[in-house]
């Protein structure tokens, strides 16, 4: 097993990108493991990237979290829908740091995870508001930022949703470079395909990136998770060069995003039509998926790419050796986090608490939209 701590690997493969700050959220690096179940295929545990609060957004928030420390910030502004890992995620880890969160959330459809996830927030005193569509969105981040401007004289620092600009898909290409190092250290041999979600983009971003930077040939095939508007192949195209340019104001040389964009496979077909929503080879892929590994997986996001992977295994197009990036917290409640009462959450939010004792959530007619 690798055990460099993931925080100084990035620093080893591309020296001048130690001078960027980091967080310390991070442990070493996250385990792989054989795919019960599914033969030459393996997962990477990144629902283990920390002990008490781990997912994929650990890797983005240990730049952006170090970035907003180093400026002197004492507070964050975060995005997401209602249940957002992220949002949650933010709330824990900048808590850790000293830094308060607010946070913009959407509606969403009822999920199992997302009162967990609100939990994390409400105990961590996050500043929650729930608007019904992004304009309303910023606009009331605009007008709450100013008055922690006017109150503290410090506006709170802006994290884009998910956490995905250049400096947090940084995480993924270090990620990148850790599983190079599993790879040498023969814990899985070099995989023909990458399977992960796509939604911010910022992991998938990264991690295309630094797979080229690491020499691995490696195709991500990105499970798309959210509507085309939010994630696609232009989107992902302008994240790529913004990463690109980020990587070379420090001396990396880095492909155009579009030698980038020909390793990567966008998989629309096990979305569902709607963020979150519960499909039937979702939940199917959710149920083996525990059984077979005794991980959590989500509705949301895990749920749909794995459903892609069994569904590829099974039509016998899975390019092998195949990797799944696994991006769920292994935590749904980091210690000493109770579930919050649904009266402490925005009034917009509370019915997910009622769907949630009548065991309702994942149920597509709930949906708001
Ligand atoms: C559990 C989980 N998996 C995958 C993703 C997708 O990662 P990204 O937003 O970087 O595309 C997210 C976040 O959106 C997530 O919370």
């Amino acid at each position: 097993m690798t055990s460099a701590p993931t925080s100084t690997i990035l620093g080893e493969a591309l020296p001048r990108l130690a001078v960027l700050p980091r967080a310390g959220l991070l442990g070493a690096a996250t385990p792989v493991q054989a795919f019960a179940g599914l033969a030459q295929v393996y997962v990477k545990r990144d629902d283990l990237t920390a002990a008490d609060y781990g997912g994929n957004k650990i890797r983005k928030l240990d730049f952006l979290l170090g970035d907003a420390q180093r400026d002197g910030c004492r507070s964050v502004l975060a995005f997401g829908y209602a249940g957002s890992n992220f949002v949650a995620a933010t709330a824990w880890h900048a808590r850790k740091l000293g830094l308060a969160t607010l946070a913009g959330l959407l509606p969403q459809c009822p999920a199992a995870y997302v009162v967990g996830n609100l939990s994390v927030s409400l105990h961590c005193g996050a500043e929650l508001f729930v608007r019904g569509g992004t304009a309303t969105l910023a606009a009331t981040a605009a007008a709450r930022s100013l008055r922690r401007l006017l109150r503290e004289g410090q506006a709170p620092r802006w994290i884009p949703p998910g956490g995905s600009n250049a400096l947090g898909a940084l995480g993924f290409v270090e990620a990148a470079f850790e599983l190079r190092r599993q790879i040498e250290a023969g814990e899985l041999p070099l995989p023909r395909s990458l399977y992960v979600p796509f939604s911010s983009m910022g992991t998938v971003a990264g991690l295309v990136t630094g797979l080229a930077l690491a020499g691995l040939p490696t195709q991500v095939i990105a499970v798309q998770v959210v509507g085309a508007t939010l994630a696609g192949r232009a989107r992902l195209g302008r994240l790529l060069a913004d990463l690109a340019v980020l990587l070379r104001r420090h001396g990396v040389a880095v492909p155009e995003a579009e030698t980038l964009l020909a390793r990567v496979v966008i998989r629309t077909e096990f979305y569902g039509g709607e963020y979150a929503c519960r499909t039937d080879a979702g939940a199917a892929a959710i149920a083996r998926f525990t059984a077979a590994l005794g991980a959590r997986a989500d509705s949301a996001y895990t749920g749909k790419a794995l459903a892609c992977l069994y569904a590829d295994a099974a039509t016998r197009t899975l390019a092998a050796p195949a990797l799944y990036w696994h991006t769920f917290s292994a935590t749904a409640l980091p210690p000493g986090v109770p579930l919050a009462r649904a009266s402490a959450a925005p009034a917009a939010l509370r019915h997910h608490w009622t769907l949630e004792r009548a065991g309702l959530h994942g149920l597509p007619l709930l949906c708001p939209h």
